[in-house]
């Protein structure tokens, strides 16, 4: 799995495979990535619907990848 934080973005996680979000602010899909709102302005949290464009968000970014030991 690679995580990657967007600069002045979102949580960027990219995966192998389809995969399914349980939480309770809705059900979601998606092939092998998702975006997960950094800013706290999204409409859909916890998902990035593309309003830290608007909001003036700035933070710095990075890359992680994650392997099973
Ligand atoms: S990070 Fe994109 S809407 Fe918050």
């Amino acid at each position: 799995m690679k995580v990657t934080v967007i600069p002045n973005g979102p949580l960027l996680i990219e995966t192998v495979g389809e995969w399914q979000y349980s939480g309770e602010a809705s059900s979601h899909k998606a092939n092998d990535r998702v975006a997960f709102c950094r800013c706290g302005a999204s409409a859909i949290k916890p998902f990035c619907d593309g309003a830290h464009k608007k909001s003036g968000f700035a933070a710095p970014g990075g890359v992680c990848e994650l392997t099973p030991k």
